[in-house]
């Protein structure tokens, strides 16, 4: 992999190999590891779907949930995609994370199935509950609601990237990573050793 190969863009290319991955069987290269630390400095990762790709890589969560917690205490994320096709590959995206609108977290509430929808209102997000009848419970309750309304809880993260990097498995593990970093309005690159 030279860098003439890749956008100048790095959240195109982060596109570009997405869509590399989706045609070549990938089953879900739009999900992404995402590691926060909260105040006490303790990382934590977990899965989450990419759901936009703008300026930086949105996901939708609950802001109460313990991700959403470590966010409001240090505004910043890592966040990682693995492909094994058509090539290996990762990418790195490491920035400042900001809510996004209520107006972009309405316009993605309106594209969930209802059932799911019903489901956010009824599950408070990495808090304890009692049991799963409890959820179950909650949500037959809400069996007559359409259209449920987005609660105020539950919104979206824009990871706006400083750093993107992408790593492509090479022979006898002489793999090639390049990086792009922030730099004014644009980026700049370097190639990082294996
Ligand atoms: C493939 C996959 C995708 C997921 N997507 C999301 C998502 O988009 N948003 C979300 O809040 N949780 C998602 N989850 C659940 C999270 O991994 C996690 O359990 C949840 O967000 C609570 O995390 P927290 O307690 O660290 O806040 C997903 C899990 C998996 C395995």
């Amino acid at each position: 992999m030279e860098l003439a190969d890749l956008d100048l863009d790095p959240l195109r290319q982060l596109e570009r190999w997405m869509e590399e991955a989706r045609a070549a069987g990938e089953p879900m290269p739009e999900a992404m590891c995402v590691a926060t630390a909260g105040a006490d400095g303790q990382p934590a990762a977990r899965m989450v779907l990419m759901r936009g790709l703008d300026t930086g890589v949105v996901f939708y969560t609950d802001y109460g949930s313990d991700k959403s917690r470590d966010l409001a205490a240090n505004p910043r994320a890592a966040a990682l995609f693995h492909y094994f096709a058509p090539v290996h590959r990762q990418v790195r995206v490491t920035g400042a994370v900001e809510r996004t609108s209520a107006a972009d977290s309405d316009r993605y509430w309106a594209t969930r199935p209802a059932a799911s929808r019903r489901s956010a209102l009824v599950s408070h997000q990495s808090s304890v509950v009692e049991s799963r009848t409890v959820l179950e419970d909650g949500v037959a309750a809400l069996a007559g609601v359409e259209e449920p309304v987005r609660p105020d809880r539950w919104g979206g993260f824009r990871i706006t990237p400083v750093r993107i990097e992408f790593w492509e498995e090479g022979p006898a593990r002489l793999h090639d990573r390049i990086r792009f970093v922030r730099h004014g309005d644009g980026w700049r690159t370097e190639r990082l050793s294996p």
